[in-house]
């Protein structure tokens, strides 16, 4: 502790954080956007002094592992969220490992998920969607996605369930919520948990309901190009206290003690415990009651995350009204692109806005791909594709139910472009102007 006194210290700390402002405005404020010149990316960081400052605040605490920031962001981002508990977690991909091991807890008796049960996916997915389910000795059930909503086929989940299924972990992917009505049904129906990757789809609503709140655990990541940004980050959303004790004991290297970092004895009987066939009173900061990992974050993280939190609701109608736009100038070229399509209850939060390539069309995926980047607009494919074709899954054990030929298109003929908050108007009408461009000297294009 220093001997400063504190209004030195805070006088001090003030400076450091007005000088921290200047450096934004000199170094970091917006550049004018040059059409043909400007590359547009699909994503990323939207942020100005107030997260460059948190930053600094954070590093002057010198605190580094998750303190009060982390405390801040969990109680303020579950509130946001309408959920009961928030586990800040260093990224999307730990979120969603750290919420299927979850479901190894004993506490979860006759439900939890052992090496060998099934976990229903869908086959186009972000890899760490996925992962979890084989890095928890699992096997998942890849149902296809559909082109057009990129969301599994809830038409096929009867023919997927078995008896040693146990959970359907699937994401919102592109940020298109996937039919809730039918999924939480079919878990109801088989008793089954049921975890929302939301990674890609903060905001996005089903019936008027944020997704992430109709399953048992929601993922979220906070990578630079999700829908707000702590550069590495993610959290899971809990709905039970018995599921929360069991994500902050697999955060936190299995431990049964809940102690905050730098905390002691927030149980009030420390040296009191007995459990297992542990000697009594062993220090219950190292009992461990689950296989765990440490996924934490650092409170520079979380920093930048309370300053963003505060942004989001903005974020997220930014990239609504670029998709809107996006849709209705797009709808002209139908005849050769898929365009995005939502089911009537959903509203996405999109994460990207996805076109589709018809089998039909005088060109090919690659040709107005590398058209669009030539103009430097930047393009994704949907992360795996067909995840089965991809190397890392050959020769593992999984089930698919039947062809997957949905993946396959949209592996072969499916891209997608940004929509994030750094897409202004402008952007966006050169965006539009590109897309004609190139499609309007395609043969048998005609104006609807
Ligand atoms: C649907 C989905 N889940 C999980 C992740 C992983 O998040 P992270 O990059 O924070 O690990 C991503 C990343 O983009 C994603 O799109």
């Amino acid at each position: 502790m220093s001997d400063a006194p504190a209004s030195q210290e805070q006088a001090l700390r003030q400076e450091i954080l007005d000088k921290v402002k200047q450096y934004y405005q000199l170094k970091h404020a917006k550049r004018p956007f040059e059409p043909g010149k400007t590359y547009i990316g699909y994503a990323g960081r939207v942020f100005d002094e107030t997260e460059m400052m948190a930053l600094a605040d954070s590093g002057l605490d010198f605190w580094l592992t998750a303190g009060r920031f982390s405390a801040l962001f969990e109680s303020s981002f579950a509130k946001w969220y309408g959920r009961r508990s928030c586990y800040l977690v260093n990224s999307g991909s730990s979120a969603n490992l750290l919420a299927l091991s979850a479901l190894g807890a004993k506490t979860l008796g006759a439900r939890r998920l052992q090496a060998g049960d099934e976990v229903i996916t869908t086959s186009t997915s972000f890899p760490t969607t996925v992962n979890p389910i084989f890095q928890n000795g699992a096997v998942p059930v890849f149902i296809d996605t559909e082109v057009g909503t990129y969301n599994m086929d809830v038409s096929r989940l009867e023919e997927a369930v078995s008896d040693k299924t146990r959970a359907v972990m699937v994401a919102h992917t592109l940020g298109y919520p996937f039919n809730l009505d039918a999924v939480t049904a079919f878990c109801k129906k088989h008793n089954l948990w049921l975890i929302e990757d939301c990674c890609d789809a903060v905001g996005a609503t089903w019936n008027g309901q944020k997704v992430g709140t109709f399953g048992d655990m929601a993922t979220v990541s906070f990578y630079p190009a999700h829908h707000m940004t702590m550069g590495e980050g993610g959290a899971v959303l809990a709905s039970s206290p018995l599921l929360g004790r069991a994500l902050e004991s697999y955060r936190d290297w299995g431990r049964d003690c809940w102690c905050a970092p730098g905390k002691d004895n927030t149980c009030g009987k420390r040296f009191n415990w007995q459990l297992g066939d542990l000697p009594h009173g062993y220090d219950h900061k190292y009992i461990y009651s689950n296989i765990g990992y440490n996924l934490k974050l650092t409170d520079m993280q979380a920093a930048v995350g309370v300053a963003q939190l505060a942004k989001l609701d903005s974020f997220i109608k930014a990239r609504q009204d670029n998709y809107f736009h996006l849709l209705k100038s797009l709808s002209d070229y139908e005849p050769y692109l898929i365009l995005p399509q939502q089911h009537p209850k959903a509203v996405p939060s999109p994460f990207g806005f996805a076109l589709t390539v018809r089998d039909d069309a005088p060109f090919s995926r690659k040709q107005i791909v590398d058209f669009l980047e030539s103009r430097k607009i930047a393009t994704r494919m949907v992360f795996c594709g067909n995840i089965v074709r991809q190397p890392a899954y050959k020769g593992t054990h999984y089930r698919q139910i039947g062809e997957l030929s949905g993946s396959d298109k949209i592996m072969r003929d499916t891209f997608w472009i940004g929509v994030y908050p750094g897409i202004t108007a402008q952007v966006r009408d050169y965006i539009v102007e590109q897309f004609a461009a190139f499609l309007r000297e395609k043969p048998g294009w005609k104006k609807n």
